[in-house]
């Protein structure tokens, strides 16, 4: 069978194309330019290239962006105050404060504080809660990103089973609530990590695989249903001398074996990537346009 791939590029691209348009409007007609702001602290090279392709994306859809730079030994104090005074800035309508924080930072006590009517990431307990009863909310990124691409690709979500490798904060744990929720994805969801004793098992049963454990080629042919569909959120860097950065990104997917026996399946990069920061736009949009929260 022939599968097809799920191109997360050109559907970001478009996706951030129609944004662009919407703000043109919205500024025509006077209103205000989205504005978002990030907080960028050390020198992580993952990071630091998110961050570099936040800003890009936010000149793609004719958004004011703003990033705000410490030093690793940044205090939590004046992080803190940073926080407060974005909270308070009036022409920020969202921000993020990008994420590992080193770890003399207490990374929840900073979330805590990002006023939740500008928590574009939607990791603050207010957004995370009000997405797990399903009100309006700023859902966070990487899992609006997948919820979109399942939609742009018209793929069946309801009554399936769908299972989730991975229990993080800011994929698995939020990936799971969606895709149980009748108005998201409507499936019979699974929760697998690193102590699951049928992972397996529970995998070949799966019509939809989401892997997001970090584990570079951890999902293997023998573990995929033929017919399934495969989203790896992997992006683990591994050391590759051939490239001028040194490295390449390495999805959760066998992706040569496990292709072949998928409907649909994204490709490490090029998948899920792009749509991540394409949902961080989604939500500074409905940020500025006061979406949710007035
Ligand atoms: N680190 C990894 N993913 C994310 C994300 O979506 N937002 C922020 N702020 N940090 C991250």
């Amino acid at each position: 069978m022939e599968y097809q791939l799920i191109d997360g590029k050109a559907t970001a691209t478009a996706i951030k194309q129609e944004i662009a348009e919407e703000v043109e409007a919205i500024v025509a007609a006077g209103g205000k330019q989205p504005h978002l702001a990030a907080v960028l602290v050390g020198h992580d090279g993952g990071s630091e290239t998110y961050v570099k392709n936040k800003v890009i994306a936010c000149e793609q859809c004719g958004f004011k962006s703003t990033l705000i730079r410490f030093e690793a030994d940044v205090t939590e104090e004046e992080l803190l105050a940073c926080v407060d005074k974005l909270n308070k800035d009036e022409d920020v309508d969202g921000f993020i404060v990008q994420l590992p924080l080193p770890k003399h930072i207490d990374e929840q006590k900073i979330i805590m504080a990002v006023d939740y009517r500008k928590d574009v990431d939607g990791f603050h307990p207010i957004n995370v809660g009000r997405m797990a009863i399903g009100l309006p909310c700023f859902i966070s990124a990487t899992p609006l990103g997948i919820l979109t691409l399942l939609q742009h690709y018209h793929i069946e979500t309801s009554g399936k089973k769908c299972v989730i490798l991975g229990r993080s904060n800011i994929v698995g744990k939020p990936m799971a609530q969606l895709m149980m929720q009748k108005q998201y994805g409507d499936s019979t969801v699974t929760v697998c990590h690193s102590r699951s004793k049928d992972l397996k098992k529970e995998c070949q049963e799966a019509d939809i695989i989401i892997a997001a454990i970090g584990r570079p080629e951890f999902v293997t042919a023998d573990m995929v249903k033929p017919g399934a569909v495969v989203i790896d959120v992997g992006t683990t860097r591994v050391e590759d001398k051939t490239r001028k950065s040194g490295f390449r990104l390495c999805g959760d997917v066998k992706f040569d074996e496990v292709a072949p026996l998928c409907s649909f399946i994204t490709p490490v990069p090029g998948g899920v990537g792009p749509m991540t920061i394409c949902s961080l736009m989604k939500n500074t949009l409905a940020a500025g346009k006061k979406e949710y929260y007035k």
